[in-house]
């Protein structure tokens, strides 16, 4: 491939949406530094992101002043954790357009994915009758992509293997998409259930999901969108989707670790069993046999993460005070101009769409004569924090013949500065390992 240099380093194209020095000012961990007194420069929000200081305060401000189980116990502690978190239950809603009846708390993105998993495979032994309508049995094909990272991959194996039903998947095309030219063979009147990322946490690729979601009601299979990559970096309403389940982690939106979200249609989660049994998701419980909460407690036994529920309430007005559709277009210029600059240097090569069309900020690539770890620890020298390896979608750089890739991501503190010091960390790297190119092809 042909590569021209069209601007240099530090020609921006377009001003940033976001004022990306006052952001920086509310994250406390950016004015730290590393190696040696070096800037930190931080490129690795797709795997978890920072948070800023309101996060933190909504944490310390639960545990100082109202620390207590939710949802149990007779005292004004019990009450004020049991609204608290129940009103921040209703702000996470809101934000993805969903009533509060319908979000359910879980720890991550991936256990989101298995309490789905594990509730089609108990419908098959349900005792009650209405929990039975989406037992997977054998005859029945899940759908998956080749794109999925493995949270989107292994519990879905995982249920084929308990129930008999058949894994069934839509490959990649070679410059980085979903290839649906099969979607109607795939995806057939077998299928029980398609699970698809929105948007690629390695290729960045952002998915056409309208033509799946049609072909899946076509035939009456339900829909789970992975939704990790995408809820922090656009704006995600599910009436708008219309599916039936999203997932998302809270750690990867300026929130805390520990939470993530299932989003569920309320008649498709009424007619789910549970996944983990225990304390307050019970209506009667006898030693013989007990029943259960209609959703979303039934999703949710024992004390739950109520300080990180109530962190990510505090993510998720940080991220509305800054507009989701500013996030969406800061990392758009952002990644416009990453993929011209590293694009530009003769050895790299990008995995994944190769323009910001259909795409997010997730870019990854390969140096010609450097293994992607030693670039990431010329990188971490500089002060430049990127993730390297397969990303947790293995069969992803296996599709593309690379025995691992160099990742950046980018969030709402990101700027050019930190794009610049990217591009010439590459450069670095490959004057270090000496396959500098003598000249821009
Ligand atoms: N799936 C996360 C990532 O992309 C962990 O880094």
């Amino acid at each position: 491939m042909t590569r021209t240099v069209s601007r240099p380093a530090g020609a921006h194209q377009v001003p940033l949406p976001l004022d990306v020095e006052a952001i920086r000012a509310d994250f406390p961990i950016l004015s730290r530094t590393v190696r040696d007194g070096k800037r930190l420069v931080y490129l690795d929000s797709g795997a978890t992101s920072q948070k800023p200081t309101s996060v933190l305060d909504a944490e310390r401000w639960f545990y100082e002043n109202v620390n207590a189980a939710p949802h149990r116990g007779a005292h004004q502690l019990a009450e004020e954790a049991t609204a608290a978190y129940e009103a921040a239950r209703t702000t996470i809603g809101a934000f993805i357009g969903a009533p509060e009846n319908e979000v359910v708390f879980t720890r991550n993105s991936t256990e989101a994915i298995n309490l789905v998993a594990y509730a089609l495979s108990n419908a098959v032994t349900a005792k009650e009758p209405e929990f039975r309508r989406y037992a997977v049995g054998q005859g029945d094909e899940i759908v998956v992509t080749e794109m999925e990272h493995h949270a989107n991959l292994l519990p879905w194996q995982q249920l084929c293997e308990r129930t008999g039903a058949t894994l069934r998947w839509l490959g990649l095309t070679d410059d980085g998409r979903l290839d649906l030219s099969d979607l109607a063979t795939v995806v057939n009147e077998r299928t029980k259930l398609v699970a698809v990322t929105q948007q690629s946490n390695i290729l960045g690729t952002i998915n056409p999901l309208g033509d799946i979601i049609a072909r899946a009601r076509e035939v009456g299979a339900l829909v789970l969108v992975d939704g990790a990559q995408s809820v922090p970096h656009q704006r995600v309403d599910v009436t708008e989707l219309g599916v039936d389940f999203l997932v998302f982690s809270g750690h990867k939106m300026l929130g805390p670790t520990g939470v993530g979200v299932l989003w569920g249609r309320y008649d498709v989660l009424d007619a789910l069993p549970p996944f983990l049994t225990g304390g307050s998701m019970i209506e009667v419980v006898r030693m013989e046999r007990s029943t259960f909460m209609p959703p979303p407690q039934r999703f949710e036994a024992g004390v739950p993460m109520t300080a990180q529920v109530i962190g990510l309430a505090a993510a998720v007005e940080y991220l509305q005070r800054l507009g989701m559709e500013a996030v969406q277009a800061h990392e758009e210029a952002l990644t416009e101009y990453a993929l011209e600059q590293l694009q530009a240097i003769p050895g790299v090569t990008v995995i994944g769409p190769p323009d910001t069309v259909a795409r997010g900020g997730a870019i990854s690539f390969t140096v010609e004569g450097i293994h992607p770890h030693d670039v990431g620890q010329v990188l971490d020298d500089l002060g430049i924090a990127v993730r390297v390896g397969h990303h947790c979608a293995w069969p992803v750089v296996r599709r593309y013949g690379v025995p691992a890739t160099t990742r950046a991501t980018f969030y709402v503190h990101t700027g050019y500065d930190d794009v610049d010091a990217l591009v010439e960390g590459v450069r670095e790297a490959q004057r270090f390992f000496g396959v500098a190119p003598s000249e821009v092809k």
